[in-house]
């Protein structure tokens, strides 16, 4: 299964299961070529394709993967309506210059079921921030991203800093599993106005998509408050700015340590800022560096 190519257009190669997938791999390690691989859920923007970027131009083959993972929902209306653009995706992957795309179905995924499966433990990464609130979600991404790196033994696989809490439990995943890649997180992608690209923001409509932009100018403004306020006030601050916008509503913001992911009591360590905010039904985050 070699790529196709067009009137000199390369096409990418579209795996639909794990068979045709491994065959790929198989001629790609036996000819000795770097892999780069990016995992998505698909709904792609620009922030996903700066992955693909990164990874053609450090790689000599790049593959991505399009699953929407049932195991790290845990909320089935957020299964139900996350975002499915399938024939746009796989067009963007095209035009980036991806190599390969895994697209499988649930049963490749999950042969025996999504019911009884393994149990990562990631400690006091995972009891804060998204951990906290979506029980059990990182338990799932774990599962997937373990049974992708089983498929794919990529050199490097490239994730956004948007899920910067998911980075850190990847990274923890990687070394209890001693899983022999290469983690690269890359740079949050926003819209000209600062909103961080995410798939869930297609769900925003108008009013919602312009008071969304308060999420980031609030995070841009704690940037500029660090070491003049305490870390308290400016908790109390956020949360205050945001839930006073009339369609957001906050569920959590925190400043925690960059690598620990616990909360900071002053300024004198390496701080990320986190925030999940809720705009309408739609569950938005974002994060800054501090
Ligand atoms: O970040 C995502 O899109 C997902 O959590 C991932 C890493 C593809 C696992 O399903």
């Amino acid at each position: 299964m070699s790529p196709i190519y067009v009137s000199e257009v390369k096409y990418m190669i579209i795996c639909k299961n794990r068979t045709d997938l491994q065959s790929v791999i198989t001629k790609i390690k036996a000819q000795g070529k770097s892999l780069g691989f990016v995992p998505t859920m698909g709904a792609l923007h620009q922030g996903h394709i700066s992955l693909i970027h990164q990874s053609v131009q450090t790689c000599d083959i790049t593959c991505a993967s399009i699953f929407v993972n049932p195991t790290q929902f845990n909320n089935p209306h957020d299964l139900q309506t996350y975002p499915r653009t399938l024939d746009s995706d796989i067009a963007m992957l095209n035009e980036a210059g991806c190599d390969i795309v895994f697209v499988p179905e649930v049963i490749d995924m999950y042969p025996q079921g999504t019911q009884h499966i393994e149990s990562y433990n990631f400690g006091s990464l995972e009891t804060v921030m998204e951990g906290a609130f979506r029980p059990g979600h990182f338990n799932g991404v774990a599962i997937i991203v373990k049974r992708l790196f089983d498929l794919i033994p990529a050199d490097t696989a490239f994730f956004g800093l948007k899920d910067y809490q998911q980075v850190a439990i990847i990274r923890a995943l990687v070394e209890q599993e001693k899983i022999p890649v290469r983690i690269v997180a890359c740079p949050t992608v926003r819209e000209p106005d600062g909103l961080a690209m995410s798939s869930r923001n297609m769900r925003l409509n108008a009013e919602q998509r312009k008071q969304a932009v308060e999420i980031s100018k609030t995070l841009f403004t704690v940037q500029a408050m660090v070491g003049k306020k305490s870390v308290d006030d400016v908790k109390k601050f956020v949360i205050d700015t945001l839930n006073n916008v009339p369609l957001l509503s906050v569920e959590y913001f925190e400043i925690v340590h960059q690598n620990t992911l616990q909360p900071i009591q002053n300024w004198n360590e390496p701080a990320v800022a986190c925030v999940a905010v809720n705009v309408g039904d739609v569950r938005l985050i974002d994060n800054v560096l501090l």
